[in-house]
């Protein structure tokens, strides 16, 4: 199990650019940089994460060094976010492939994550989690796109320390697994809602959109879709984005 130390910050540019700063500075595995809010929220493909007070926003240190598949850390964030906040909540949450963690079709929580590598070793990955918990759901909507939170769900505050235990919680025991070149595939089976539903799906390199049908997602994480003339293979880092179509 990871050892979790915690650094406590009121208001942050972001969590992920000091976790980062104290892994350079050699900060060991399971540092945790925690804010109760962020003013530079940092999203996946350089877009801003709103982050106002009543959200979780964390960003912890790895130091898996050789583990299988290094490029699964999202997908597997995710479901640590998902098992999380349904210990905490008793909600469900689903993800949209790669790294969304939605409810009821909207956003709840959001995963990135940086890893830095030498040839065989994983010396450091930096995993940053935002949850839209207590959050002013029309505030973080107009920046996150359709959004809600925890407590929208639930109709009542949710304590935001209770909720980052239980996804630290949740993620350590999945760490050990994968580290322990345990079968990831059964982790994600029945919680990703892009399986089995016609997507649209921008790459980056690709310069239109296309739809097609999403089938599985494999053991490297990446997504198999059905596409005239033929399947193709969908690696996260090379998508843009992805929106379920009704
Ligand atoms: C996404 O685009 O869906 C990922 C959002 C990740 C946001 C979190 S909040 C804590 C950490 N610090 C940041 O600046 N970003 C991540």
């Amino acid at each position: 199990m990871v050892t979790w130390t915690f650094i406590e910050l009121d208001d942050v540019g972001s969590t992920q650019a000091v976790a980062r700063e104290l892994a350079s500075m050699g900060a060991p595995e399971g540092t945790t940089v925690v804010a109760r809010s962020q003013t530079s929220g940092a999203g996946r493909l350089g877009r801003a994460w709103s982050s106002p007070v009543g959200g979780l926003y964390m960003s912890f240190v790895l130091r898996p060094g050789s583990i299988p598949r290094p490029e699964l850390s999202t997908l597997v964030t995710a479901v640590a976010v998902l098992r999380g906040v349904k210990k905490a909540t008793g909600l469900v949450p689903t993800i949209r492939w790669p790294n969304d963690v939605m409810l009821h079709g909207k956003k709840l929580a959001g995963v990135i994550a940086e890893a830095h590598s030498t040839r065989q070793d994983l010396t450091q990955m930096l995993v940053g989690v935002g949850v839209n918990c207590n959050s002013p759901v029309a505030h973080i909507s107009a920046l996150n796109g359709e959004a809600t939170s925890i407590g929208e769900e639930l109709g009542r505050h949710e304590e935001v320390s209770v909720l980052m235990h239980s996804v630290l919680d949740s993620f350590s025991q999945l760490y050990d697994d994968w580290k322990a070149g345990e079968d990831m595939t059964q982790v994600w089976r029945g919680h990703i809602s892009t399986l089995g539903k016609r997507v649209s799906v921008k790459l980056k390199t690709g310069e239109t959109p296309f739809s097609c049908l999403a089938k599985e997602v494999d053991a490297d994480g990446s997504l198999l879709v059905e596409r005239d003339p033929e399947p193709l293979v969908i690696r996260s880092e090379d998508l843009e984005w992805l929106r379920e179509l009704p």
